[in-house]
């Protein structure tokens, strides 16, 4: 049973007209060594409150790479929802939706009710912003303006693109900050919609951008999402870009190592914007990172997950979790969108390389049965470029692993991935649940209130290579991920976490047995 809104009614929870204002014990443990190096296990709890605003800002969203595969589909995707477009293909009519969205289109369990199990919507849990009402906006350097930029990307049905383009042909994207040192030398065609000067005039401009779609939108709130092409990494130096204050020397002495995605951050940064990461590269340097947290603006990333990636980090999760030793992964990508063209490039294939190695990392060291120390299952990742297929991404992955008694398993996947419409409610999610945390203080017993830790952890469900606050452990499988955010949330509204031992059900009252011990 589905129901789309609710509230709670208990001690621990007071709705007013500004907040939802909830007291939440969060239940750990703590573990010590008694005698003889016996280890004992004491539960404890904390008191938190919760505080999260009610109103819920008109938002707009500026993506930087507007113009690009993912750019287009999410912008035309959310036309067609808020137009109610629908458009003919050779299998029949089809009707917008938000599906691959985990807040439009997830639910969560809420109880039970006359035996039957109740599902709200995910974004019931707490008032989020609606993507209908999302002003979107943004920089692209090629400066075709979103119909021609919609027919480029070849994602869409024609007749929805059709439809669409009286919508679309007078969105201009703004001009970006292009520096070919960090693309791929094969994207220097687009790049015909260029911010002139100098690095920290190119910042200047940036945050004038900002300001002026603020303003000419009448939006609330902005938030800036990098969706533009992957860059090479930056080389991380002392001196150059491992604090704040060297980083602004740098982009004052227009220091050749600070990429155009670290200039974008700086500039939201500067203007309280939060800040995205959707690609791979380590826009967040040092430096950057310490002024974020110093200026206490939301930062978060990297590199959407939205395919084989997500795929991976549920399937090593099963195994290594049934208690199944992964000891070989091997991933093969072919791809023929602008994306893949650019990642043909070592240097960015690299960036992309890094970022998807990591994946399994906290599931192998969750498990010293069937790891050693500093064991890891062999991972390779390849990405060749292949136009014919567009934006149809094939993943291929071969997972062996050792089972029972030198037994051998091997899983063989094939994933067609249709990659922007995975990635476009990504990116939907992110803003959204970004824009959601903003809004969420909270405090523990008889300290002040405070906003939600800059680096944002609870986005990691989303990122391929999540970015934490230092001393947060990174967690990578999906369903711990999803779990984090669900009961972040409903501690906000008052509810325990869900602990999916359905004790309210049969198992627990069963009449006239008797006990067996
Ligand atoms: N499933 C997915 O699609 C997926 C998953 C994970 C990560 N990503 C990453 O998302 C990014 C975008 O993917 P896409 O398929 O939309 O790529 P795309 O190449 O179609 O679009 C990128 C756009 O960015 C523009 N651009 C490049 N540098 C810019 C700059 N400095 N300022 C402003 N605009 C700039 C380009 O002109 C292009 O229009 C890529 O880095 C990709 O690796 C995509």
């Amino acid at each position: 049973m589905k129901i789309d809104q609710f509230t709670v009614e208990a001690p621990n929870v007071q709705y007013t007209e500004e907040h939802i204002i909830s007291r939440y014990q969060y239940g750990n443990t703590k573990l010590v060594q008694g005698e003889g190096g016996k280890w004992v296990v004491k539960p404890w709890q904390e008191s938190f409150e919760f505080r999260t605003q009610r109103k819920v800002p008109k938002l707009g969203v500026m993506l930087v790479g507007w113009g690009g595969n993912n750019g287009t589909t999410l912008t035309a995707g959310v036309l067609a929802n808020k137009l109610g477009i629908t458009w003919m293909t050779k299998d029949g009519v089809k009707h917008p939706n938000y599906w691959g969205s985990l807040t439009q289109a997830s639910t969560v369990r809420v109880g039970n009710f006359e035996g039957e199990e109740v599902h709200a919507p995910f974004k019931g849990l707490l008032p989020m912003v609606e993507p209908n009402d999302i002003v979107l906006g943004g920089w692209d350097i090629s400066r075709l303006n979103m119909a021609e930029a919609m027919e480029r990307a070849q994602v869409l049905d024609w007749n929805l693109q059709q439809q669409l383009v009286p919508y679309m042909k007078d969105l201009h994207p703004l001009p970006g900050i292009y520096d070919p040192e960090f693309i791929a030398a094969n994207q220097a065609e687009r790049a015909d919609n260029c911010i002139k000067g100098s690095k920290a005039e190119q910042v200047e401009v940036v945050r004038g951008q900002i300001r002026d779609f603020k303003k000419n939108t009448g939006v609330d709130k902005v938030i800036v999402l990098w969706t533009a092409n992957t860059e090479r990494y930056s080389q991380v130096v002392e001196g150059v870009n491992d604090t704040h204050e060297n980083l602004m020397a740098s982009i004052a002495k227009g220091e050749t190592e600070i990429s155009p995605s670290s200039l974008y951050a700086v500039a939201c940064i500067e203007e309280g914007v939060a800040f995205i990461n959707g690609s791979p590269q380590n826009t967040f340097v040092p430096g950057l990172i310490d002024m974020a947290v110093k200026k206490n603006v939301l930062i978060g990333g990297d590199d959407f997950k939205s395919g084989q990636t997500k795929l991976k980090s549920v399937l090593v999760d099963y195994l290594v979790g049934a208690g199944i030793k992964p000891v070989s992964i091997v991933s093969y990508n072919h791809l023929g969108n602008n994306d893949g063209c650019n990642l043909s490039a070592p240097q960015t294939f690299r960036s992309k390389e890094i970022s998807k190695s990591n994946v399994v990392d906290d599931m192998v060291q969750s498990n010293s049965i069937l790891y050693k120390p500093g064991e890891h299952p062999d991972h390779t990742v390849v990405i060749k470029y292949v136009p014919y297929v567009g934006d149809s991404k094939r993943a291929m992955d071969e997972y062996t692993s050792e089972i029972f008694m030198g037994g051998k398993n091997t899983l063989v996947i094939h994933n067609t991935c249709e990659d922007s419409l995975l990635a476009a409610p990504i990116i939907l999610d992110l803003v959204l649940l970004a824009e959601l945390t903003q809004r969420i203080e909270l405090r523990r017993d008889g300290q002040p209130f405070q906003g939600m830790h800059p680096v944002a952890v609870l986005l990691s469900y989303l990122t391929k290579a999540p970015l934490v606050p230092e001393g947060t452990p990174v967690v990578n499988a999906l369903n711990k991920q999803r779990a984090m955010l669900e009961n972040v949330f409903r501690a906000c509204v008052g509810l325990g976490p869900e602990s999916n031992m359905l004790m309210e059900c049969g198992w627990t009252n069963r009449e006239g047995a008797t006990s067996s011990s």
